[in-house]
């Protein structure tokens, strides 16, 4: 069996995005869509998706991240953990989630073998939280953080920086790396908010950087890991590290090395694309393993060289929401 799977650009993949499900429980202002959401059964179930998790390891994908919507709302997610787990060839176990459901997974998701998890926090506050997200639950999404932290899994914050919201909290956001050992990336905000209606930030990546040059003593920009999306700073005596993920401004598609499977089972090369292959149409029809690998290298092959380029290109212009494409 093949085991690489490699784009006309020279660049090869080892990194699938795997969506479990649209639906959150919360409603962040710069995400969720108003609109509805996809029904159970347009979902790929969890043994369409280990089946899918399977190929990809064949083809040389060794890291999986589980994203949504919010992976922790979907029923027996943690199980499906504990499954991908044993597929061989799975190094890395990636989860994102907002942290308000998983309090008590915790514990069992570092013995399912999940190597690190993203948290979305935009805010240290309470009652800001509640603003953004819709949802009085900061406290929830603390203590996971805490939990996984104490628990020594390799964390990582997510902050999208709203110029309206929390750009007055940068410095106390990136004290989290001063007290505790993990990242906390500064995120552009993207267009992806189910609006349609999308200003460019003026607190972009370039700002960031200077104002954490500047206001943040001893800090110093890490050399760039050849597939990372963000850039890294170290800063004097932290435990963690500072990072700037440029989403809208963003430079990092010569070294992209990632697909994505939507909640509705459509392989993307691009968070800017249509979706390059109706996997689950494939799935349901009756292919052959061979015949999906196959399927899967035609998609890959005719990634586009840069995100940009997609996004002109974009056929539709309904507004859609990083929970609809999976974050
Ligand atoms: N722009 C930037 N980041 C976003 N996220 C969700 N929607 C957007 C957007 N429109 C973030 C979430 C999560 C990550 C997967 O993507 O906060 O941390
Ligand atoms: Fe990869 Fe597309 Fe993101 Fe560029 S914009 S890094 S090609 S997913």
């Amino acid at each position: 069996m093949p085991n690489t799977l490699c784009d006309s650009h020279g660049r090869c993949i080892t990194y699938l995005r795997l969506a479990v499900t649209d639906r959150c429980n919360l409603r962040c202002t710069y995400c969720m869509p108003k609109g509805c959401l996809t029904s159970k059964s347009e979902l790929l179930d969890y043994d369409e998706l280990l089946r899918v998790v399977r190929i990809f390891a064949g083809l040389g994908i060794g890291k999986i991240r589980l994203t949504g919507g919010e992976p922790f709302a979907r029923k027996g997610f943690v199980d499906f953990l504990a499954e991908i787990k044993e597929v061989p060839g799975i190094k890395e176990i990636g989860i994102t989630t907002n942290g308000t459901l998983c309090f008590n997974d915790i514990q069992r998701l570092k013995a399912s073998g999940v190597t690190g998890l993203n948290f979305s926090l935009d805010t240290l506050s309470p009652a800001r939280y509640k603003k953004i997200t819709g949802a009085d639950l900061f406290h929830e999404a603390f203590a996971s953080i805490m939990e996984a932290v104490f628990l020594g899994i390799r964390v990582k914050v997510n902050v999208v920086v709203l110029d309206n919201d929390n750009c007055d909290e940068l410095l106390h956001l990136a004290g989290l790396a001063d007290d505790y050992p993990v990242e906390v990336r500064f995120i552009e905000p993207m267009h992806f908010n189910g609006s349609g209606e999308f200003t460019p930030p003026q607190w972009n990546a370039a700002r960031l950087k200077a104002f954490f040059l500047e206001n943040l003593p001893g800090c110093v920009e890490l050399l760039k890991k050849h597939d990372s999306t963000a850039q890294l700073f170290k800063v004097k005596n932290y435990l963690g590290i500072v990072g700037i993920i440029a989403g809208h401004s963003r430079s990092f598609c010569a070294s992209c090395n990632k697909v994505r499977l939507t909640p509705q089972g459509v392989l993307k090369n691009c968070l800017y694309d249509n979706g390059v292959l109706d996997m689950k149409g494939l799935l349901r029809s009756g292919a052959d393993d061979g015949e999906i690998i196959v399927a899967i290298q035609n998609a890959v092959t005719a990634k586009s060289a840069d995100g940009s380029i997609v996004e002109k290109d974009r056929r539709d212009r309904m507004p859609r929401s990083m929970a609809t494409i999976g974050g």
